[in-house]
């Protein structure tokens, strides 16, 4: 067994004026295992010897050594110690920051005007380096996902698919898998249709791209909810739309405020069944006063079901496209929250007169989704695992919701008041006192925590501060560390404390 590594001879830096500890700690470690003065598979000192050596709180070693674990540079922690990570992970994954810096005048100065205001202020997600952080929300529990089921049908798959699937493919997708979507959420969300219908698109995001670059103008007016999903609005102003922010209530999307505030406009793009980010499910009213309006002014309705399958209580709700009898609404559904992210996979519904044109715009992006992988799923659907996966989810993240609601009222009382949620892998907690949700997030994240403020997620309409909190994707044991160092961060003051007052 290694001896562990003296940190004595690393010529760490000292700290800048302002810096945060941990963040200091994090950096100069993480230089030196990229420089080599640290070496793969060495094994590194406890937190107790290192916050001992450097007059540290143990907190803080903590806090450095969780993000270098999270970004892959440290190993899982052993009987014998936590290593370096050996190999480490790819040097220029290793290097993407946390969440990267918006565009910066000068990267986008060579860019178009339209390559301006499509990139401008967005903020990648990074690459998964750790998964089941608390409270991370876009991830579901990938920790549960049967890979060796998987791995089979893929193998199964692999050896069995004919030469002509790795020659070209259709631009709408790998037939069997249409008809097994088309199959699926006629059954599960009443949404009747045919394979001819379906396309397959890379994830729900690429979908929301070609369905507002086909179907608005520049300056077109859409509603959108406001708060609201952030990657929706982006696709919007690639598109050169206008995004019209429109109040949400109790009920979802206030459709009597929306056509007060643009009684034409060409489309509305909705949440329904779980909006993003509070989790309101929209009521039977407002459905039917949304599907009126689409009628009427002869609009569009994109009804994204990013995770309907996940609803733990209250009677199902009809989607929206079931209830439509105009051919208003377009059904956008991803398999990359029901099953795995990098899956990449997801689907458009599509009235029959516009599918020619999305198989077109679809060719000229990237001519059409990897065949062997929409073979894999077709099969996995075909032979009941994903039904089967997407109910054994339900049942776990409900427990999680009440494992996150329990730890809540024990350790948060007072401060944050957590809505149960009634579907989908995220939810909204209420700060008590007021304070500001993103000056809470800000320190949160610096121990560590993959928190959201909602005043992130907002436009226009101000709503009272809360945080999004992610419960799905995260093991009860991270919930509870979570929870633990969240009541720990609001109960001290919103100063990040300097290195003389610790
Ligand atoms: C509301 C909503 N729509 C769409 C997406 C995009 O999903 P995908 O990963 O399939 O592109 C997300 C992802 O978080 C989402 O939250």
């Amino acid at each position: 067994m290694g001896k562990a590594e003296s940190f004595q001879d690393l010529s760490i830096q000292p700290i800048r004026e302002g810096q945060e500890l941990w963040r200091w700690l994090y950096m100069e470690l993480r230089a030196a295992i990229l420089d080599g003065r640290l070496k793969p598979g060495s094994r590194i000192p406890s937190s107790r010897a290192l916050a001992q050596q450097y007059s540290l709180s143990r907190g803080t070693v903590t806090a450095a050594f969780d993000q270098l674990r999270s970004e892959g540079y440290i190993g899982a922690q052993t009987g014998a110690g936590s290593f370096i990570a050996n190999p480490l992970p790819d040097e220029s994954v290793a290097m993407t920051p946390a969440v990267s810096p918006p565009a910066t005048p000068q990267s986008t100065a060579t860019l178009s005007n339209r390559g301006r205001f499509t990139t401008e202020g967005i903020r990648l997600l990074p690459a998964s380096h750790s998964l089941g952080k608390a409270f991370r929300s876009y991830e579901p529990a990938i920790d549960l996902f049967p890979v060796d089921l998987w791995s089979r049908v893929a193998g199964r798959v692999l050896r069995r698919a004919p030469r002509s699937s790795y020659g070209q493919g259709d631009a709408l997708g790998y037939l069997p898998l249409r008809r097994a979507i088309a199959e699926y959420v006629g059954a599960a969300r009443g949404v009747r249709c045919h394979a001819g219908q379906i396309i397959v698109t890379s994830g729900a995001q690429q979908a929301l791209d070609l369905i507002f670059r086909l179907l608005l103008d520049p300056d077109d007016e859409v509603w959108i909810e406001d708060p609201g999903y952030p990657g929706a609005h982006y696709a919007l102003r690639a598109a050169g739309a206008r995004a019209v922010p429109v109040p949400v209530d109790a009920e979802g999307l206030d459709v009597a405020s929306a056509s007060a505030l643009s009684p034409n406009a060409k489309l509305a793009y909705v949440t329904p069944s779980n909006q993003f980010p509070i989790g309101i499910t929209m009521s039977q009213a407002r459905r039917e006063a949304l599907l009126t309006w689409a009628a009427r002014e002869g609009s569009w309705i994109i009804e994204d079901e990013y995770d309907a399958e996940y609803r733990y209580s209250g009677s199902p709700v009809a989607s929206l496209r079931s209830l439509d009898s105009a051919g208003a609404v377009i059904y956008v559904g991803t398999f990359t929250k029901m099953l795995f992210n990098s899956l990449r996979l997801g689907f458009v519904v599509l009235p029959e007169r516009v599918v020619d044109a999305f198989a077109a715009a679809r060719s000229v992006c990237d001519r059409h989704p990897p065949t062997l992988d929409q073979a894999i799923l077709a099969e996995f659907i075909l032979e009941g695992y994903f039904g089967h996966h997407v109910r054994r989810m339900r049942q776990i993240y409900s427990e999680r919701m009440s494992v996150l609601a329990e730890l809540g009222e024990r350790h948060l009382k007072g401060a944050l008041r957590i809505v149960p949620a009634v579907s989908g892998m995220r939810t909204v907690a209420w700060i008590e006192s007021g304070e500001s949700d993103l000056a809470i997030t800000q320190l949160a994240r610096s121990h560590g925590l993959e928190l959201a403020a909602l005043s992130e997620f907002t436009v226009t309409h101000k709503h009272p501060p809360g945080l999004i909190m992610g419960f799905a994707g995260c093991t009860p044991a991270e919930l509870r560390r979570g929870v633990e160092l969240l009541a720990t961060v609001m109960h001290t003051s919103v100063t990040v404390p300097t290195r003389s007052q610790t």
